[in-house]
C-alpha cells in the first residue's frame, strides 16, 4: 500500500503509527496532529528506529496538514481525549464527538476512497459519528475494540492456565465498554473448549477482568491505555493491507445481523482488503442474545447522545 494515515498522534496513534512501520505495512505512514511538532516530532523518532528495527516504510508526521495524508488506503482515527480516572468512555462523548467529525470530514476530502478503523472513545458511538462524517457505506467504517478486548481475554486466559497466549482463539461480542459479552462458549485453547481446562469460577472472574480491562489501566496510570489499543488496530489495518480476510469482532454498523438494526456493536467479521468483507452471524444461546441485546440498548442510548447533539444536520 502506498500510504496508511494515523490521525492523533497521542500515546495510542504514535504506537499503532509505529507498530504499522514496524511491519512494513506501506509505503508511508503519515501522522497527523493539531499540536505543533507533536506528530513531526514522533514520526522522526520512529523513523530513526527503521535501521535499528530493519523497516522501510518512511514515517512522516504533520501538523494539520491533510494535503500530506492524500490518497491514503487505511485511515486510523485515534483522536480526542483519553480517560481519566473515575471517567466512563460515555463521558468524553462531548468533546471527542466534534473532534471525530472534524478530522474524518478533513481526511476524507484528500482519500475518498479510504477504510476508516476508529479507534476514539466512547468507541462505538464515535465510529457512528465516524460514518455519519464521512458519507460512505458502512463497510468501509468500523471500529477498533474487539481485536484488543480479545488480546486481554487472551492474555488473562493465558496467565490463568500457563499457555502461549497464541494457542487461545477467543471471540467476544457487543459494546466496548462494560456491557461486552466475552464467550467462554468459543473460546478454546488450540481447539480445547476453554471450559474443560478452567472452572467456572476462574473463567467468570477473568471475563468480568476483561469488561474491565480497560478501566483497571486507566487506574494504574491515571490515562487510557496505549501498547495494546495501538497494536489491536496496526493488527486490523494489516489483516486490510494484506488482504487477509481475518476473522475479528470488529465495531460494525449492524442492519438486521442478530436481529439488530441501525446501531454500531461488535460482532465477529472477515477483514480483507474491501474493509468488511462479510459479518459473521454466530449460533447464540438464549443468555447470550440478552447480554448482547443489553449491550445494544447500551450503546444506542449514546448513540442517542450523539443524535441530540444534531452535529450532522
Ligand atoms: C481501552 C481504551 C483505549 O480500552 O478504550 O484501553
Amino acid at each position: 500500500m502506498e500510504r496508511i494515515t494515523v490521525i492523533g498522534a497521542g500515546n495510542v496513534g504514535a504506537t499503532c503509527a509505529n507498530v504499522i512501520a514496524h511491519k512494513d505495512l506501506a509505503k508511508e505512514v503519515v501522522l497527523v496532529d493539531i499540536k505543533e511538532g507533536i506528530a513531526e516530532g514522533k514520526a522522526l523518532d520512529i523513523w530513526q528506529t527503521s535501521s535499528i528495527n530493519h523497516f522501510n516504510t518512511r514515517v512522516t508526521g504533520v501538523t494539520n496538514d491533510y494535503l500530506k495524508t492524500k490518497g491514503s488506503g487505511v485511515i486510523v482515527i485515534t483522536s480526542g481525549l483519553p480517560r481519566k480516572p473515575g471517567m466512563s468512555r460515555d463521558d468524553l462523548i462531548k468533546t471527542n464527538a466534534a473532534i471525530v467529525k472534524d478530522v474524518t470530514e478533513k481526511a476524507v476530502k484528500y482519500s475518498p476512497d479510504a477504510i476508516i478503523i476508529v479507534v476514539s472513545n466512547p468507541l462505538d458511538v464515535m465510529t457512528y459519528a465516524a460514518y455519519m462524517a464521512s458519507n460512505k457505506p458502512s463497510r468501509k467504517v468500523f471500529g477498533m475494540a474487539g481485536t484488543l478486548d480479545t488480546g486481554r481475554y487472551r492474555a488473562f486466559l493465558a496467565n490463568a492456565l500457563n499457555v502461549s497466549p497464541n494457542d487461545i482463539h477467543a471471540l467476544l461480542l457487543g459494546g466496548h465498554g462494560d456491557t461486552m459479552v466475552p464467550l467462554p462458549r468459543y473460546t478454546a485453547i488450540n481447539g480445547i473448549p476453554v471450559t474443560q481446562l478452567l472452572g467456572k469460577d476462574e473463567l467468570d472472574k477473568i471475563v468480568e477482568r476483561t469488561k474491565k480491562g480497560g478501566g483497571e489501566l486507566v487506574n494504574l496510570m491515571g490515562t487510557s491505555a496505549w501498547y495494546a489499543p495501538g497494536a489491536a488496530a496496526a493488527q486490523m489495518v494489516e489483516a486490510i493491507v494484506d488482504d487477509q480476510n481475518r476473522i475479528f469482532p470488529v465495531c460494525a454498523f449492524l442492519q438486521g445481523e442478530y436481529g439488530l438494526k441501525d446501531v454500531y456493536l461488535g460482532v465477529p467479521v472477515k477483514l480483507g482488503r474491501r474493509g468488511i468483507e462479510e459479518i459473521i452471524e454466530i449460533e447464540l444461546n438464549k443468555e447470550e442474545k440478552k447480554l448482547l441485546n443489553d449491550s445494544s440498548e447500551s450503546v444506542k442510548s449514546v448513540m442517542k447522545v450523539l443524535d441530540d447533539m444534531k452535529l450532522f444536520e
